[in-house]
């Protein structure tokens, strides 16, 4: 008898826990289209303007459009002025309604000089968002020493990944003296 409760209580567990995961599953599934409030991102960010770099073609190019669908002006930054510009007008093109600009910069350098160009460019307008998508890695995995292009390679990863989230976050501040 001890045993036949004892088997009833834990199949009871284990059914409550696989509703319990079902429910998540299904909450998961369909919440974020009839019960969660999507987040306001210009309440949350206070400002109209959006920079996102590497912003021409991939993932940064991908998040310089759904930015601009929720209404954001998007402030382009990547190395080549024709695909900016290519961009800018894509962009334009499918909403109308918001600001385009654009910032050539190669974030393999690492000047100050250079990023106080960037960041009084960036001051112009009120960013209160940064997709910081600009990053660089190794063609293939390889031992460090063997790495190709040697140690130019190895400095500008560290550079292009390291240096931008902390220098171009500098415009929420304001700091680009
Ligand atoms: N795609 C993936 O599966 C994946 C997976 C994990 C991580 N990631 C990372 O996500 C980021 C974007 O990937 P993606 O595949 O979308 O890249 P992508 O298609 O190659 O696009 C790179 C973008 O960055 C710009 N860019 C490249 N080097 C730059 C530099 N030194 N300074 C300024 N802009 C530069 C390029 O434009 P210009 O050439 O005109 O400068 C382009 O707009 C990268 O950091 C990548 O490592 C990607």
């Amino acid at each position: 008898m001890d045993l036949e409760w004892f088997a009833i209580g834990a199949g009871t567990v284990v059914l409550l826990y696989i509703i319990y995961r079902f429910l998540q599953v299904l909450l998961n599934i369909i919440g974020p289209y009839v019960i969660f409030q999507p987040i306001d991102l210009h309440k949350k960010s206070g400002a109209s303007w959006a920079v996102v770099t590497g912003a021409t073609d991939g993932i940064g190019k991908s998040y310089s459009f759904e930015l601009a669908h929720r209404g954001f002006n998007i402030f382009l930054v990547s190395r080549t002025e024709s695909k900016l510009e290519a961009t800018k007008q894509e962009i334009l093109k499918k909403y109308p309604d918001v600001e385009v600009r654009i910032a050539t910069y190669d974030f393999t350098n690492p000047s100050p000089a250079a990023y106080r160009e960037l960041l009084s460019d960036l001051n112009e307008v009120n960013i209160g968002i940064l997709i910081n998508n600009v990053g660089m890695f190794f063609e293939y995995p390889e031992e460090i020493h063997k790495v190709e292009g040697g140690i130019e390679t190895l400095a500008n990863v560290a550079i292009v990944n390291v240096l931008p989230p902390t220098l171009v976050s500098l415009f929420k501040i304001g700091i680009s003296q």
